[in-house]
């Protein structure tokens, strides 16, 4: 039986990449890790792939000028605590983990509630490529190429109210895949937030891939948030809830430890996390490999998002 071997990424288009994407590490990228590790290609069925990620066109409004990290990178240093604290468990232990099917609940404060499939929820979009700097709380940071849909187009589908402030998203709940959510290091099931005019600013992206692959497990498949001015834990993974209200929702980092991590987590170097500088950050790989930089107001989009919090205290409002 001849595996699927999905066709490799144009050279032209990220030559230095194209060692990364032998089989295995593709299969992962497509959510068959399970399935080919498995042996359960013998099965007819079993063995039809999901259709490689359509060519996405970079958008060139929001194409960071440093060169993006690699996919080795991006996809061997994560933060999942669902999958364990290291930075390399994600990879190594979210490689089952199944994302197909997969549904997201739509509720709250909209006229268009509901349980949506992950393909009802993908159709309408047409999916972009966006290059955003990436600043982990933690102050190191990454250049990541993501593939994926404003998330302002979602929201507006499901119609929220003049009620809906905020929106809330859920990570799943699931034990038996998610070996680390049967520890109590934090609240399960993760949980994040934005208000109702960040959620809507158009750099705030639904992203379900990256280097023009589906998103590899580790790193949030099937769809996760990336908000590029705020610190990565804003970024919640492997969605299965979206809800509209009125209160703002909590979030996982500030239910652990409400001192340290605060609901809006802007990207900002004048505010020190308790126990360490937020000035700086360390630039993991690429170019830069590993050089310490200045970490900039808003992680570098000042100019397109400092308005949403004019008039706000961002000590208080950390
Ligand atoms: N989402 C869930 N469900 N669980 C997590 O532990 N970690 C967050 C965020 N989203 C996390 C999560 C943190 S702290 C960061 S820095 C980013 O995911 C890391 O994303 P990456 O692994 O794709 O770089």
């Amino acid at each position: 039986m001849k595996p699927y071997r999905p066709p490799r990424i144009a050279p032209s288009e990220i030559t230095s990449e194209r060692d990364y994407f032998d089989r295995r590490r593709v299969l992962g990228a497509l959510g068959l890790a399970a399935i080919g590790l498995a042996g359960a290609a013998r099965h007819a069925s079993a063995a039809t792939p999901p259709a490689a990620a359509p060519r996405v066109t970079r958008n060139p409004r929001y194409a960071a000028k440093e060169s993006p990290n690699s996919w080795d990178d991006i996809t061997s240093y994560n933060n999942f605590y669902e999958f364990g604290l290291d930075k390399g468990d994600p990879k190594e232990n979210a490689q089952d983990f199944r994302t197909r099917p997969w549904s997201v609940e739509v509720t709250g404060e909209c006229e268009a509630p509901g349980k949506y499939t992950l393909e009802d929820i993908l159709k309408p979009h047409a999916l972009e490529e966006r290059v955003y700097r990436f600043r982990c709380v933690e102050a190191w940071s990454m250049v990541v190429p993501w593939m994926g849909f404003p998330l302002a187009d979602l929201l507006a589908r499901f119609k929220p109210t003049s009620r809906a402030k905020y929106v809330e998203f859920t990570t799943l709940l699931d034990p038996r895949q998610m070996p680390g959510q049967r520890r109590a290091v934090l609240e399960w099931p993760y949980v994040e937030g934005l208000r109702m005019d960040e959620a809507m600013h158009p750099l705030s992206f639904m992203v379900v891939g990256l280097y023009g692959r589906w998103l590899p497990n580790q790193n949030g498949a099937p769809l996760r948030l990336v908000v590029p001015w705020k610190y990565g834990f804003k970024g919640i993974k492997s969605i299965v809830r979206i809800r509209y209200t009125e209160r703002q929702p909590r979030s996982s980092w500030n239910i652990a430890a409400p001192d340290e991590y605060g609901f809006y987590a802007n990207v900002n170097p004048a505010v020190d996390h308790p126990r360490w500088s937020q000035a700086k950050e360390r630039r993991l790989g690429g170019s830069l490999f590993g050089a310490r930089i200045d970490t900039l107001p808003f992680n570098g989009y000042a100019e397109d998002v400092a308005s949403l919090y004019r008039n706000m205290d961002l000590r208080r409002y950390f």
